[in-house]
């Protein structure tokens, strides 16, 4: 009786010990969330090499939690007439930037796949986060921002084994996707505050020219 007792403590300890292991060895694979998803899910940051867009240089690793001030989008576009887009995150992330100017945006406005499936808003299915992303969550967790460019590749400059991103039978290409982003809240605050309009630096959707810096001048 009392051996059959210590046999079963012994398989119990045994038990509790390999599903611990199989427990770690899973948390380990990071990529596994990813390949989860059923839509066209581009690792995380797979087009690195090709974006340009921090003027600082990235600091978001683990350790280090800070995020760039502002900068520089749209440095390696393909037009010469469409170059640079100053973006001042700190502004936009910070202050409060929704069209009616009377609240700060979440961050997952933008950065829509951090956020849990739950709460993607259709048709939107692409979730690369647990938990919704918050300036908290960013400080507190080891998982990378992905930025925009990693998935919303350029046309032509989609990388060997990536798919473009389409959203309603559109491609969503870096140009789609910014300027669906930037734009449609910019034309909204612009309806909404038409003062706006006169602000340095600020643009509606055909302002090209406020927002690009041209390549060639
Ligand atoms: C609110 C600012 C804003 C406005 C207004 C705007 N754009 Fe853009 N545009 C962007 C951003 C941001 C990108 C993406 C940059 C990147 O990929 O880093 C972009 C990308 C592009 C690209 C692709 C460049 C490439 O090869 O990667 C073209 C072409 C372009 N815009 C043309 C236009 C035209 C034409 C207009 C006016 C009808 C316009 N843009 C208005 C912000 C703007
Ligand atoms: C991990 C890949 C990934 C990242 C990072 C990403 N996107 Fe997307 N994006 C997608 C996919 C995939 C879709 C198509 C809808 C879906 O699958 O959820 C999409 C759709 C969009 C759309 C179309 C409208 C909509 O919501 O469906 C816009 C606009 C957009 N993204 C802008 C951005 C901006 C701006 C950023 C960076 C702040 C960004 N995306 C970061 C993958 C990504
Ligand atoms: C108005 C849109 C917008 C909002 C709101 C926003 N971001 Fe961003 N964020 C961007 C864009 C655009 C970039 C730079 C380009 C890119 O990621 O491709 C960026 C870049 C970043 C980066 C750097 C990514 C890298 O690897 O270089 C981090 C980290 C980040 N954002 C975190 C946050 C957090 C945390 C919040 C909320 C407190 C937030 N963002 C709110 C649009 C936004
Ligand atoms: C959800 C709303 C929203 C989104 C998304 C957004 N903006 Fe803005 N942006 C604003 C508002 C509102 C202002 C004007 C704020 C004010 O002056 O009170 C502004 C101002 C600006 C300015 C003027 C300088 C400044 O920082 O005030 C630039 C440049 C700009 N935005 C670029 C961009 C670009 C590029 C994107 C896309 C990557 C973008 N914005 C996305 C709301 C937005």
């Amino acid at each position: 009786m009392k051996n059959l007792a210590k046999l079963f403590v012994l398989l119990g300890l045994g038990v509790l010990l390999i599903t611990g292991l199989w427990g770690c060895a899973r948390n380990g694979d990071t990529s596994a969330k990813l390949s989860d998803s059923p839509t066209p899910t581009p690792a995380a940051n797979a087009n690195a090499a090709a974006n340009t867009n921090t003027t600082a240089a990235n600091t978001n690793t683990g350790g280090d939690k800070t995020i760039p001030k502002d900068f520089t989008l749209g440095k390696d576009s393909l037009d010469p007439d469409y170059h640079e887009v100053a973006f001042n995150h700190d502004n936009h992330a910070f202050q409060k930037y929704s069209a009616d100017g009377q609240s700060v945006m979440a961050c997952t406005e933008c950065h829509h796949t951090d956020q849990p499936k739950s709460a993607l808003k259709p048709p939107d299915v692409t979730s690369e986060r647990d938990v919704a992303l918050t300036l908290d969550v960013f400080k507190s967790s080891s998982q990378k921002v992905s930025e925009c460019r990693s998935c919303h590749f350029q046309d032509g400059n989609v990388p060997e084994g990536k798919t473009m991103p389409t959203s309603g039978g559109k491609d969503m290409n870096n140009q789609n996707a910014f300027h669906i982003n930037c734009n449609t809240c910019h034309d909204n605050a612009a309806k909404l505050r038409p003062e706006l309009k006169s602000k340095p630096g600020f643009a509606t959707s055909k302002d090209c020219a406020k927002c690009h810096k041209s390549g060639s001048a």
